[in-house]
């Protein structure tokens, strides 16, 4: 076994010529270098807000990271948490909480006109992080068919561009575009507004 640093030719062990090992170790160092950064171009796409084109995704439970389909939308609610998926390198944009979305399906002829305008098929989609102090908004009221957020119970009605209608939140959710495309729910465009409770 030749010790580091050494080549064997014909039995004999020689040393490495230092041009050599100079070409080894800039090979391994720009390897090194495309790794980190090919690593750096997923963490941003990970951080990156929802993009037009962007599928949609479960964000939590058996089904984490499956798309999600109208048909796994009912009519009526509850709503479900996503995140997007960048397509081309399917990459679930998962680094950032503000880019969480809040997906219910409801009877298209209940919603408001703007808010069919980012609507696709009666499903609607809103970020899912409150604007009061930056919970996330994981309540909903069937009766009224109502997001709440359980830390201070902002209430924010999907039907009409997530309006606050009770609780201290200053400002609506904001809504995400959607389109369906062969059966998956996809964006169809960036959030209408800022998202998060510390951007003013
Ligand atoms: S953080 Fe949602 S109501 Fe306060």
């Amino acid at each position: 076994m030749p010790r580091p640093g050494y080549q064997k030719k014909c039995g004999v062990s020689h040393p490495l010529s230092r041009r050599t090992l100079l070409k080894s170790m800039l090979g391994v160092g720009l390897s090194l270098q495309f790794v980190g950064a090919a690593g750096g171009a997923t963490e941003e796409l990970r951080k990156t807000r929802p993009q037009a084109g962007d599928s949609l995704v479960f964000s939590l439970g058996d089904r984490q990271g499956q798309l999600i389909t109208l048909q796994d939308l009912p009519l009526g609610g509850p709503p479900v948490i996503a995140y997007p998926l960048e397509p081309a390198t399917q990459t679930v944009r998962d680094g950032s909480r503000l880019n969480r979305v809040l997906l219910v399906h409801l009877v298209p002829e209940d919603l408001t006109e703007p808010t069919r305008t980012v609507a696709a098929e009666g499903i609607v989609g809103y970020s899912a992080i409150c604007t009061h102090t930056g919970c996330d908004v994981s309540g909903w009221k069937a009766e009224t068919k109502h997001f709440v957020c359980p830390c201070h119970a902002s209430e924010y009605d999907p039907k009409d561009r997530a309006r606050i209608v009770g609780g201290p939140a200053p400002r609506p959710l904001a809504a995400l575009p959607l389109q369906v495309v062969d059966g998956n729910v996809t964006v169809a465009g960036p959030f209408s507004g800022q998202v998060g409770a510390s951007q003013k």
